[in-house]
């Protein structure tokens, strides 16, 4: 029997087949999991394109998480495909140019206000919006990149990943009752388009695979996407509010 067996998950953030989000909904596919996708706008139709590329091609519902429509609606769409969720994948960031590469001083407050936004407000967003399909609790998982430290050029995107660890233990704290789980995966660098729209990715990157005791592939997300799917599972059933760090154990090393 496959980790996931008979588990309906919904999986945000599929854009490309390096998606860290497209490796969790190809593992969860192999183990047993049934999986929608969601994904908006333009990027729609690449969605589906890159679902017919997993194990099980998967439908693809429409989701903007700064749409407060889509947000109404996300219950009703997935539902069309899956009766109920017992775990969501928030795989989701974006920060506009002016608030990553290194102009954190002059950075206007419009531009952060959408970084954090989409990167943090909306993994509580995400999991009111999937709550009622969650009745029988289950796991949310989501994506940071180690937000105790300032990073080269990750400015305001840290800032912002700083504010999503923070959500994740509050929405343990409320969804705890409820038999939801709230974890996030600390994840080394991974070459995806997210990763190669910062400027100065190179900076963040370098060294990784030399101070990482386990060394580190940038070109692959399967061992982030491989944990993910531990957590999405019923084998981390008392972990709440966590964060696993993946990343080769480059976090625990003194420079
Ligand atoms: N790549 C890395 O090095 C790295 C490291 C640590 C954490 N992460 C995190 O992993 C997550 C996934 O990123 P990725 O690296 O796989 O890149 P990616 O570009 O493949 O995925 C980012 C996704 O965010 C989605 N998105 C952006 N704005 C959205 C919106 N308004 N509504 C809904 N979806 C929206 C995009 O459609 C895309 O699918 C992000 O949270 C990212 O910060 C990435």
């Amino acid at each position: 029997m496959g980790l996931l067996e008979g588990k309906r998950l919904l999986i945000t953030g599929v854009l490309t087949d390096a998606s860290i989000a497209f490796h969790v909904a190809k593992f969860a596919q192999l183990e047993g999991a049934e999986v929608v996708l969601t994904s908006f706008g333009r990027q729609m139709k690449i969605t589906q394109v890159i679902s017919k590329r997993l194990p099980k091609e998967a439908p693809v519902v429409e989701l903007d998480v700064s749409s407060d429509d889509d947000l109404a609606a996300l219950a009703e769409r997935v539902k069309e495909h899956v009766p109920a969720l017992d775990g969501v994948l928030h795989s989701i960031g974006f920060a506009p140019q002016a608030a990553m590469g290194g102009n954190f001083l002059n950075t206007e407050w419009a531009d952060v206000a959408t970084a954090v936004q989409i990167s943090a407000f909306s993994l509580k967003s995400l999991a009111m919006a999937a709550k009622p399909l969650m009745g029988e609790g289950g796991s949310i998982v989501g994506l940071t990149f180690d937000a105790q430290y300032a990073w080269p050029v990750y400015d305001w995107m840290g800032v912002a990943k700083a504010a999503f660890e923070a959500t994740n233990r509050y929405l343990a704290r409320d969804l705890g009752p409820f038999g939801i789980r709230c974890n996030l995966v600390s994840a080394g660098p991974v070459k995806t388009t997210a990763a190669k729209s910062i400027p100065g990715f190179e900076k963040m990157e370098g060294g990784w695979p030399e101070r990482a005791p386990l060394g580190w592939d940038a070109t692959t997300a399967e061992p982030v996407a491989k944990t993910c799917a531990v957590l999405l599972s019923d084998w981390m059933p008392a972990t709440t509010a966590e964060i696993i760090h993946v990343d080769g154990g480059y976090h625990a090393m003194g420079v």
